[in-house]
């Protein structure tokens, strides 16, 4: 671990001064986007917003909070993720408490938040389920922009699901998110929902090892690995979803850059239709989706959703 410290000087440092000196900091510690992690973590200590950086610059930190951001700037260069040391992250338009106990939510996975808002209609009173809630990422999200949507949160760890059911109480959102404790779907009913997103642990066990410490020592496991190959959650939530979903609903899952092919055929092998994969900004194969077909009913008419 890293002990050094930032040196930075307690009299008179400026926010710009800080900006610099938290960014040379980081740098020297060898850390990627140490611009982006020095403000955020400047943005914290001195409590000060980006745009207070950018007008105020001479204003200067008092030596608590040069304290704080040396103290930041410490476990970082150990590093400890930005969302472990702020207690937060930001994700698509909302801020979520995160801990060790939930996985940071990625951008890549805005994939799925994007695509469900595109394609579901505004006024559908929509019941989802996210399948892996980790912080609540994706479930508050969508509940976040669709007022009619409710929906329910499921995970094998009790600690994120406490973190998740802060998340949504602290964005006035508990009346229209529930959380359970268990295993993917069991005990849900069948033809339940309009829409089913997850991001399961998809990383090959042996993978692990070879990850940035910042994931490998601070992200929980259980959010990670998803066996010998990566698929075993997949394997498993294919029949899943297509059993809970109604007839005509949506799912949209991550996937691994690398695992299209497999998780597509895993899909269509459960019965989905119109299977296909989305890209995220990277063109990276991100997210698998497709839909539970509709069923005739006697008269031959298909049901509508909702
Ligand atoms: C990759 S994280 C995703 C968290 C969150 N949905 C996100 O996108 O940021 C996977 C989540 O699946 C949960 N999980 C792992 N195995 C599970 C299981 N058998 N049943 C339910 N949840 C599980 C983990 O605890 C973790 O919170």
């Amino acid at each position: 671990m890293t002990t050094a410290t930032t040196d930075l000087p307690t009299d008179g440092l400026t926010l710009v001064q800080a900006w610099a000196a938290a960014r040379r900091r980081l740098e020297a510690a060898g850390i990627e986007g140490p611009v982006i992690d020095a403000r955020l973590m400047l943005e914290v200590a001195a409590q000060a917003t980006r745009s207070d950086i950018v007008t105020d610059p001479y204003r200067v930190l008092t030596p608590d909070q040069v304290q704080t951001l040396d103290r930041f700037l410490n476990r970082r260069a150990a590093r400890e993720p930005v969302s472990h040391i702020l207690g937060r992250k930001g994700f698509w338009t909302i801020e979520l408490k995160v801990t060790p106990d939930v996985l940071t939510p990625r951008p890549d996975t805005e994939v799925i938040v994007d695509y469900v808002l595109k394609t579901l209609t505004p006024d559908l009173p929509l019941h989802m389920l996210d399948l892996g809630v980790g912080s609540g990422a994706i479930l508050l999200a969508i509940l976040s922009e669709r007022v009619m949507a409710t929906g329910l949160g499921v995970d094998i760890s009790t600690a994120a699901l406490e973190v998740a059911r802060e998340n949504a109480a602290l964005m006035g959102l508990s009346d229209r998110a529930h959380f359970l404790h268990a295993d993917w779907a069991e005990g849900q009913p069948d033809g339940h929902y309009d829409l089913v997103v997850s991001n399961p642990p998809y990383i090959a066990t042996g993978v692990i090892a070879t990850l940035e410490p910042e994931v490998r020592e601070h992200e929980p496991h259980l959010a990670l690995d998803g066996g010998q190959d990566g698929l075993d959650a997949y394997r498993k939530l294919a029949g899943e979803i297509m059993r809970v979903l109604k007839p005509g609903g949506l799912f949209a899952i991550e996937i691994g850059y690398d695992q299209s092919r497999a998780v597509e055929a895993l899909m269509r092998h459960a019965g989905a239709k119109g299977v296909r994969t989305l890209k995220d900004l990277a063109n990276r194969n991100r997210v698998v989706t497709g839909t539970k077909k509709l069923e005739k009913n006697p008269l031959g008419k298909a049901p509508s959703i909702g």
